[in-house]
């Protein structure tokens, strides 16, 4: 079983509370019309709507089979196909090159992220565009006790953000899952065109609008 279908649902829940962390900056750079798409680690499918809407086809993929019944269920949509797969073993000879590649929160829970943005890279098409939303530079080691302070001030602000316990409760759970490990410091986003994948392609986008005061320090990634 993938990690997260061992709190699917509760991801999902948790996704929902931080989208607005992404989505504004993914409806400015996103091209309104675009052929193919592939949303790699598509989790719940959150993104894959948004591709859907500006895209000719997409290709939502994730390891995690539980988060891609909610995707079918939650976001069915004539133009996606949602796989179960590693997204390292989409190959241009199999799947072809596609005009907009996203992976929202995916690349640093791979094993080697700088060879899953080169390998996502070889993947969109010439002229393309790759969007990655992900951390950069892990900075510090996140211990238990750094872990559970980051979730209560993260709890809090959602507090403060939605009035809602219940969404704070959902933080706090899914940021302390016994199945969660735990993840260095996040920047909000950053993108590249399907440039040569070297670091220097990874270019920082805009940051996304940030409607509330963040948590105090940088998130940690999902
Ligand atoms: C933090 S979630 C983000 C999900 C979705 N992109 C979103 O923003 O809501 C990370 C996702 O990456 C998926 N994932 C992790 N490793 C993967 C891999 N090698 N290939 C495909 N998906 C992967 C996980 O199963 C999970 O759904």
């Amino acid at each position: 079983m993938a990690r997260f279908d061992a709190f699917s649902e509760l991801f999902d829940r948790y996704a929902d509370i931080i989208d607005h962390r992404y989505r504004p900056w993914l409806e400015q750079v996103l091209p309104q019309q675009a052929g193919r798409a592939l949303d790699a680690g598509c989790g719940a499918g959150r993104y894959t709507t948004l591709l859907a809407d500006r895209c000719q086809h997409v290709l939502s993929i994730d390891v995690a089979e539980r988060l891609l019944t909610i995707a079918r269920h939650r976001h069915p949509h004539p133009n996606v196909t949602f796989q179960q797969r590693d997204l390292r073993d989409l190959s241009v000879a199999a799947d072809g090159r596609f005009d907009v590649v996203l992976a929202v929160a995916v690349v640093h829970h791979l094993p080697d992220p700088e060879q899953a943005v080169r390998h996502l890279a070889s993947l969109v098409a010439p002229g393309g565009r790759l969007l990655i939303i992900d951390m950069v530079r892990p900075s510090q080691r996140w211990t238990r006790p750094r872990i559970v302070r980051y979730a209560v001030a993260e709890a809090t602000h959602e507090l403060a953000r939605r009035r809602s316990l219940p969404d704070a409760a959902t933080v706090l759970r899914l940021r302390l899952h016994s199945r969660r490990r735990s993840s260095p410091s996040c920047t909000p986003a950053s993108a590249c065109t399907g440039r040569p994948p070297t670091s220097q392609a990874t270019q920082a986008g805009r940051p996304p609008a940030r409607p509330a005061r963040p948590p105090p320090s940088r998130p940690p990634a999902l």
